[in-house]
């Protein structure tokens, strides 16, 4: 822009008075600038305005703030729900009054989330209110500065560049195809997570009814020789405590319970370094779980018997704090979650600092092990049932009615865009679900429910017609 300016400065230079002396006496030339100087310095203004403007706004703020709404949305929508189960439920009797209580509290819960989001739109108005102002000076000074752009090169560029948006967005317009409705996002090579079957199997442990919290699955990532291997957690103390992992060596030695083996991670229970909740999973030879009474991640080498752990952020619920839930059911001690996918581990989780809402971390496998990047997205805690990975991408269930749970939610790491409309039913065959985790392996989702362990095909679109 300065050398065209600058070009079109030289060519509006007007020869005045040009003298030819015939008697060889030297030519004398005068020349006269009839156009104003171009202000190089006020363009430099301008520049340097625009991109402290840029450094004012960032993307970060205006997402803090559509990430609170989306939550706030989801939860207010939940609320309404769980009002009209109540009063399609309600018997005038105790279960009334819990309930009522329940949403009184989650009312209280909602308050502060709008009054929290109020700030934050306030402050982001001031802040757009001040850059509108900046950007209506920049326009003007711009607006002054083409004065200087006799052969009007400029204005014929922007023309060009409208045109050619508009071409782009036509063009995009016309590509851009609607997904069906529960289809998910993700960057499976299988395609997207589009529904699930099930329960394939459906099946009580060895140890009966006794324990209604726990885990099981299969190793996507076994040690040689444990390929058929099937693992199980029973939380046999209190319903909240383990201290050792059962396995058997094939499907149907588990269904009829012969040839268990029990690995130890402590003699008592509970004590130092033994299970707490029950989301546990099994991934390269190592059990990863919530260690007793710390926010810490813990692994149980299954080979040597030895623990190693990495500590949580500081303020990660435990304990009960922040547990999956549906309207006045708590599942307890379901604070930490962790998951397999096709990448690895991760761990699900939140803090208030993050209002409750879900945080998703990588949990890499190093020695101890680390924890890696994480997300924290708009999703409340204890609106949610559990979770599990796929391709990198966060799937959330919620109680829908005692036969079945829905995939309702999904946040995809890659991208970080959220959706609140999958609707991908799970059929069920107790009530309750207290672990659900995705094996990448055998594409299969794992459940316990209420001592019953079920599992499901997860059905991707590439292999839908297949
Ligand atoms: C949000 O802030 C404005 C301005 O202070 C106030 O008038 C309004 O009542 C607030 N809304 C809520 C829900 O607190
Ligand atoms: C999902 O799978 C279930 C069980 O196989 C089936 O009944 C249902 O129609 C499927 N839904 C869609 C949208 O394909
Ligand atoms: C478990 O222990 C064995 C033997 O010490 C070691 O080779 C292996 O890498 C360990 N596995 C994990 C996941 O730390």
């Amino acid at each position: 822009m300065m050398s065209l300016l600058f070009s079109v400065c030289v060519t509006t230079v007007f020869l005045t008075s040009v003298f030819q002396s015939v008697s060889g006496t030297p030519c004398v030339c005068e020349l006269k600038n009839l156009v104003r100087p171009f202000p190089f310095s006020k363009l430099d203004n301008i520049n340097r305005a625009a991109s402290q403007c840029n450094g004012n706004i960032t993307p970060k703020e205006m997402k803090e703030a559509s990430g609170l709404m989306l939550g706030l949305q989801s939860r207010l929508k939940q609320l309404e729900e769980s009002v009209s189960v109540l009063e399609r439920e309600d018997d005038g009797k105790l279960y009334g009054a819990v309930s009522l209580r329940i949403i009184e509290l989650e009312l209280a819960e909602v308050l502060q989330l709008m009054l929290k989001l109020n700030e934050t739109l306030r402050s982001n108005q001031r802040l757009s209110e001040k850059t509108i102002a900046e950007l209506q000076g920049m326009l003007e000074d711009m607006q002054n500065l083409e004065d200087f752009d006799y052969m009007q090169v400029v204005k014929k560029q922007r023309e060009n560049q409208r045109m050619k948006r508009d071409l782009d967005r036509c063009q995009n317009e016309l590509q851009a195809t609607a997904w069906p409705p529960t289809a998910s996002p993700g960057h499976c090579p299988q395609g997207q997570l589009v529904n699930v079957s099930g329960p394939r199997t459906y099946s009580l442990t060895q140890y009966g009814t006794s324990y209604p919290y726990g885990a099981w699955g299969k190793d996507p990532k076994p040690a040689p020789g444990k390929e058929g291997m099937y693992w199980l957690v029973a939380l046999t103390s209190s319903s909240v405590y383990a201290n050792y992992v059962r396995q058997y060596n094939s499907w149907s030695t588990m269904m009829v319970g012969v040839g268990p083996t029990d690995a130890s991670i402590s003699s008592s229970n509970p004590t130092t370094n033994t299970i707490q909740g029950p989301n546990v999973v099994m991934y390269g030879g190592a059990l990863y779980y919530g260690c007793y009474n710390t926010p810490y991640v813990c692994r149980f080498n299954m080979s040597d018997r030895t623990v190693s752990n990495v500590a949580l952020p500081p303020n990660t619920g435990i304990n009960n704090k922040f547990p999956f839930a549906y309207l006045d059911l708590a599942y307890t001690y379901t604070d930490l979650d962790f998951a397999t996918d096709e990448s690895g581990v991760w761990v699900i989780y939140t803090s208030p600092e993050n209002f409750g809402n879900i945080i998703i971390s990588e949990v890499l496998a190093k020695t101890p092990p680390v924890l890696g990047r994480n997300w924290k997205t708009s999703l409340h805690k204890r609106t949610v049932t559990n979770t599990f990975m796929v391709c990198g991408v966060l799937y959330a269930t919620r109680f829908l009615n005692k036969e079945t749970e829905e995939i309702f939610y999904s946040f995809d790491t890659r991208t970080g865009i959220e959706r609140y409309d999958l609707r991908i039913h799970l059929k069920k065959m107790q009530p309750n679900v207290q672990s659900l985790n995705y094996n990448p392996q055998d594409r299969m989702l794992y459940m316990y429910s209420d001592a019953y362990i079920l599992s499901y095909n997860v059905i991707f679109s590439d292999t839908l017609y297949a």
